[in-house]
């Protein structure tokens, strides 16, 4: 018994040391692996917009009018590193009559190395900062995917898409939702994917604030927010998306049963008295993860199958601690 403790000690030990070992290479992302690109030719120098003007009219054109143009030659006071910020020192590129070989180019570059070609500026922001925690990164998504410096469809930050089609390009699995009975008026253009998401976001489900705390809910819907003296405890505690869909339902209210009894007896399970007695637990509706609260101890006769016909104000009230009132 002794011993094969002291060997699970050891075992233990060994884990915790080959775990160590390993972790900062595991933790390092294979994206991260390469160092940022930075024009694809080895000691070329900057040769300012000017020159790369002569032969690339349409593009200097392209990018002068944009946020891009304006800034940077603000923040330089000259043209000189306009193109160049963006497509690395271009002397080699030039000498070599347009050497395509001697420039970075974004297209035919992997993801990572297109996106840490943007953030060597827009690294420093609060939003695209935390870009390479993303799921979007993560997955292989480039800034080039959402943007185009270049030829915009979509003055308004560059897109290359209007939102929600950018979104629904790849997310097509998202789309029937919005086209629901009851759903947030996305197509409509009254709410915005990004309203919820950020695209460069690196909270669970790229989320604005995390969906526990339903700040993202709140920014809209304050008047949920209370605080109530008496609190619907899973509103708190659980989240908006414990009883609602985000995005869209069949269901009125987006409820995530049709029927709002089940929804309620879900959580409130009406076989209250057995449980008591009951050395197992009653049985749950287990889609629904919330701690078990104390059922309704009046019956599941007719009259009290429509729940909220009394316990009206669901997410909380001043005055009734049953939600009667408001
Ligand atoms: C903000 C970054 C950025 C700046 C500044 C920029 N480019 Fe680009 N360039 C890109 C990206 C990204 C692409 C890939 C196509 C796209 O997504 O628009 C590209 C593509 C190109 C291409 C390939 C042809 C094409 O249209 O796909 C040329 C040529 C080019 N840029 C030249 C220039 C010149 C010349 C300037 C300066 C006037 C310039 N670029 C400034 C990011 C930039
Ligand atoms: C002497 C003329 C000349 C000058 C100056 C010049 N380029 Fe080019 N560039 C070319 C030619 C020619 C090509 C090749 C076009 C082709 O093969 O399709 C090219 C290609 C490129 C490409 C790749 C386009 C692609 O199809 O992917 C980029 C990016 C680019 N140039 C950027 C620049 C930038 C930035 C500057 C300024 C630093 C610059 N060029 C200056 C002639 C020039
Ligand atoms: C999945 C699509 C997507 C990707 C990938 C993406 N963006 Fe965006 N970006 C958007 C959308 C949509 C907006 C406008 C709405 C908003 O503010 O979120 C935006 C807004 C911006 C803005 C202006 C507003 C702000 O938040 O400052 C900047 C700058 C920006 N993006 C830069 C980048 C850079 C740099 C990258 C890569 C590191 C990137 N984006 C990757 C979709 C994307
Ligand atoms: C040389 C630094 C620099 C680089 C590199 C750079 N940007 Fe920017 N970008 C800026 C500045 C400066 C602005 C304007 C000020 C601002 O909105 O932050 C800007 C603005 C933007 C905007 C907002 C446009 C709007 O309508 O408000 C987007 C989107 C954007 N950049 C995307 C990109 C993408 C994508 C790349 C890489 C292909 C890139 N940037 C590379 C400096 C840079
Ligand atoms: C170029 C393709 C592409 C575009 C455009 C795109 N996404 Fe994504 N998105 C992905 C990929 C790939 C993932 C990784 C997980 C997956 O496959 O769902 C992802 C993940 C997400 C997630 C997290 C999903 C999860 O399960 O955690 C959200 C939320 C999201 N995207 C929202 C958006 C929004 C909002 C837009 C529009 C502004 C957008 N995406 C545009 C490709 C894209
Ligand atoms: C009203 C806020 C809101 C809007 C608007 C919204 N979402 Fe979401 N979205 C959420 C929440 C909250 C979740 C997380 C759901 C969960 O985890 O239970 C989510 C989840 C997702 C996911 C992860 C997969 C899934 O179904 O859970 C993707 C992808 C996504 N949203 C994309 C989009 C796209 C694309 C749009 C615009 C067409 C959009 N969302 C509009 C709030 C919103
Ligand atoms: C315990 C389940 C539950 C939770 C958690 C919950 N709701 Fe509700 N919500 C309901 C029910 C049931 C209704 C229908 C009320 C009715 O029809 O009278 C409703 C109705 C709504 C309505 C439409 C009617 C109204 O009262 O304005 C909105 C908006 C709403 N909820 C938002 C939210 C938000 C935001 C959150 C998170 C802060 C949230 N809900 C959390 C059950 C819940
Ligand atoms: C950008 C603002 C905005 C945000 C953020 C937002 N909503 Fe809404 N929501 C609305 C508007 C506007 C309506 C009314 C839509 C209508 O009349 O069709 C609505 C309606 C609803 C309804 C009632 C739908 C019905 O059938 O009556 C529910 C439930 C709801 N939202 C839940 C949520 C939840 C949960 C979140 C967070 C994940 C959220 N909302 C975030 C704007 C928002
Ligand atoms: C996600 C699980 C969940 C759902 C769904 C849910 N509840 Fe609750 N409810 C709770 C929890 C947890 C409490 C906190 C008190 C407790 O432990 O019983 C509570 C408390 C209550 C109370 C106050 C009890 C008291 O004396 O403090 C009432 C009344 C109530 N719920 C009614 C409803 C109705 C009606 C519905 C359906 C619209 C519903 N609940 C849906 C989990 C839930
Ligand atoms: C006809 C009105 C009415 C209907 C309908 C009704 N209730 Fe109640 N409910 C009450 C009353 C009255 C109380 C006790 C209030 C008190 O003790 O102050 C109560 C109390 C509760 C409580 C608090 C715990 C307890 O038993 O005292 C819960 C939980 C509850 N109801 C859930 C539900 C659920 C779930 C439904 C729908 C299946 C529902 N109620 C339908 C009137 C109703």
């Amino acid at each position: 018994m002794q011993r094969q403790r002291n060997l699970h000690w050891f075992t233990f030990a060994v884990a915790v040391i080959v775990l160590a070992a390993v972790a900062p290479l595991l933790a390092r992302k294979p994206q991260e692996a390469a160092p940022p690109a930075q024009g694809a030719a080895t000691g070329a120098t900057y040769v300012g917009a000017d020159t790369c003007r002569g032969c690339h009219e349409d593009q200097f054109k392209q990018i002068e009018m944009t946020p891009h143009g304006h800034a940077v030659l603000k923040t330089n006071g000259t043209s000189a590193d306009m193109c160049e910020a963006c497509h690395g020192p271009g002397s080699a590129h030039v000498e070599g009559g347009g050497d395509k070989s001697k420039i970075f180019r974004f297209a035919g570059t992997a993801p990572a190395a297109i996106s840490a070609q943007c953030l060597a500026c827009h690294g420093e922001s609060h939003t695209q900062g935390n870009f390479r925690r993303s799921m979007h990164f993560r997955n292989g998504v480039a800034c080039t995917d959402c943007h185009s410096p270049h030829k915009p469809k979509q003055q308004d930050f560059l897109l290359v898409a209007k939102t929600p089609q950018l979104c629904y390009s790849c997310h097509s699995e998202i789309k029937p939702d919005f086209s629901k009975p009851f759903h947030h008026k996305v197509n409509e253009n009254l709410v915005s994917c990004t309203d919820c998401h950020d695209a460069h976001g690196e909270n669970v489900r790229q989320l604005r604030a995390s969906a526990r705390n339903d700040m993202v809910c709140f920014k809209c819907h304050s008047d949920i927010q209370g605080p109530f003296i008496y609190e619907h405890e899973p509103v708190r505690t659980e989240g908006c998306t414990v009883c609602h869909t985000p995005h869209g339902a069949t269901t009125p209210r987006m409820l995530k049963r049709a029927n709002v009894n089940l929804l309620c007896l879900g959580c409130h399970s009406n076989s209250f008295d057995t449980r008591a007695l009951s050395a197992t637990p009653p049985s749950r509706d287990t889609s629904i993860d919330a701690p078990v609260p104390i059922g309704p101890a009046h019956n599941q006769a007719q009259r009290y199958q429509d729940c909220l016909q009394c316990h009206a104000f669901i997410h909380g009230s001043n005055t009734s601690n049953v939600f009667f009132k408001p």
